[in-house]
């Protein structure tokens, strides 16, 4: 009766949130299972950032509600930020979910669970449904139980939600709420507690990260709270490598370049995201840098960790975005040399200024653009793999891969590797020499000295 199973779009954040709703039905006596077809209760955790996620959500919400008509006591929920956006106005598209769960509600959905079976037990005639979508003080403290596979080597977590910017083409404001962040003792404490149970690879979240606790703590020697944040987590023996998404490129001030040659643990690889070269649609898109300044965030990057990793999102067809905006923005593509990059076509998000703008792109041409964005991405990371062949990796060793076949793992440099090794190096960090690339995978081989295969 009682088996839930939580289906996840979008982002990382999403991705954490349903970790901390699975863990705290769980602690109710929900059972969280894998497989769609045998659940009594699904959960879609849902993102708003372009119309394709919203409508995929839709449409399987659309779907399962069939699955009423056999079972009519299956409960479909909807969470997270399609909930926040559009709320109860869901229910005229599917009259059959039961349950509406915003972004700052996360943490009542067992208590909504738990009502909804009782009225059914209660033998309720008409559908009973709940809408939660208010706001609430302190939410974002509410995202930190974790439900730990055996052996989980990496976590998120989260240290912030929502966001203050006015990018003018993104609904995250909207649906995520104002920015707000987590203690940092309650952060750090946190991170202890998941290095204990044997996670060794950090990753800190939230929508704008560089901005984290700037109204709660003051600088300390020209110190952000963001990267005092940072030399609290590196300091914590058990944790071995710290990762965070996403950083605003107006928030990387010399403080946190410098921590790339101080905090040791904090790993070469930087997701900054760029949207546009054109320092016109930087403008129109309310993003406050110019490709200048950008360029130059990447080249004091560099400076510091001439082997440093980047990779950023992009957005193809803004409003008004000509021949030669995109020209600049592929100029600058190519010049950060990405190893990583999301390439999005830009969708009309409903209330956010940039779906006013007249001069909306031609989806053949967004598509024509994107290509070439990712056609250079593909040279520029195989070009990087390349480089790799031959040399001798940290590796940090996650578990078996997919095929069972051997172990995987990845660099500091966040690149997945395969190779052979032994279950007890799970939670290690191993030499791995790299033998052969593809694009999206390194081949290697453990380094014997000193490890015992
Ligand atoms: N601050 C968050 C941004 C969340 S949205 C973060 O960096 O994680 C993630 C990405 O989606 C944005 O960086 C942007 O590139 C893309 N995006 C946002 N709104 C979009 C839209 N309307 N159309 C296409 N892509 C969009
Ligand atoms: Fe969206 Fe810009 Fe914030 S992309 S999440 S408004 S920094």
């Amino acid at each position: 009766m009682n088996r839930v199973f939580i289906k996840t779009y979008g982002c990382q954040m999403n991705e954490r949130d349903s970790e901390a709703v699975a863990a705290m039905l769980r602690a109710r006596g929900y059972r969280i299972v894998n497989d769609e077809n045998t659940c009594d209760v699904m959960l879609l955790n849902t993102c708003s950032v372009r119309d394709m996620a919203e409508q995929k959500a839709i449409g399987k919400a659309g779907h399962v509600a069939q699955k009423k008509k056999r079972n009519p006591r299956f409960i479909l929920g909807i969470l997270g930020c399609m909930a926040q956006n559009r709320g109860a106005q869901l229910l005229d598209a599917l009259p059959d979910v039961d349950l509406i769960v915003g972004t700052q509600k996360f943490h009542q959905v067992p208590d909504y669970l738990d009502n909804l079976r009782a009225a059914q037990e209660a033998g309720t005639v008409l559908p009973t449904r709940i809408v939660d979508i208010a706001e609430e003080a302190g939410s974002q403290n509410t995202i930190r139980e974790h439900v730990l596979e055996e052996r989980q080597v990496t976590a998120f977590v989260s240290i912030q939600q929502g966001c203050n910017m006015d990018c003018a083409f993104c609904i995250v404001p909207k649906t995520r709420g104002d920015e707000r962040s987590r203690p940092m003792d309650q952060i750090v404490r946190e991170c202890e507690e998941l290095a204990d149970r044997g996670v060794r690879e950090i990753t800190l979240l939230g929508q704008i990260v560089t901005s984290y606790g700037r109204r709660d703590y003051t600088h300390t020697g020209g110190v952000t709270p963001f990267v005092q944040l940072l030399e609290r987590v590196n300091a914590i023996p058990g944790i071995k490598r710290i990762r965070f998404t996403s950083p605003h490129p107006r928030g990387f001030k010399d403080d946190l370049i410098a921590a790339y040659g101080r905090l040791e643990k904090l790993c070469e690889y930087v997701h900054l995201p760029l949207q546009s070269g054109s320092d016109r649609i930087l403008r129109a898109m309310n993003r406050p840098y110019t490709r200048e300044r950008y360029r130059q965030i990447v080249d004091d990057l560099r400076r510091v960790r001439p082997d440093m990793y980047f990779s950023t999102d992009i957005i193809v067809g803004f409003p008004g975005e000509t021949t030669e905006d995109f020209e600049q923005t592929r100029e600058l593509f190519d010049a950060c040399n990405y190893d990583m990059a999301y390439v999005f076509k830009y969708s009309i998000r409903t209330g956010t200024p940039a779906a006013e703008l007249a001069d909306q792109v031609p989806d053949d041409l967004k598509e024509e653009r994107n290509q070439v964005l990712l056609r250079l991405l593909e040279q520029n990371s195989d070009r990087r793999n390349a480089t790799l062949v031959g040399t001798t990796q940290e590796v940090l060793v996650e578990g078996p891969d997919k095929k069972g076949v051997g172990y995987m793992g990845r660099t500091r440099g966040n690149r997945i590797v395969h190779f052979a090794a032994n279950e007890r190096l799970i939670g290690e960090l191993v030499p791995v020499t790299i033998k052969r690339v593809s694009t999206a995978v390194l081949y290697g081989e453990l380094e014997l000295a000193g490890v015992e295969r």
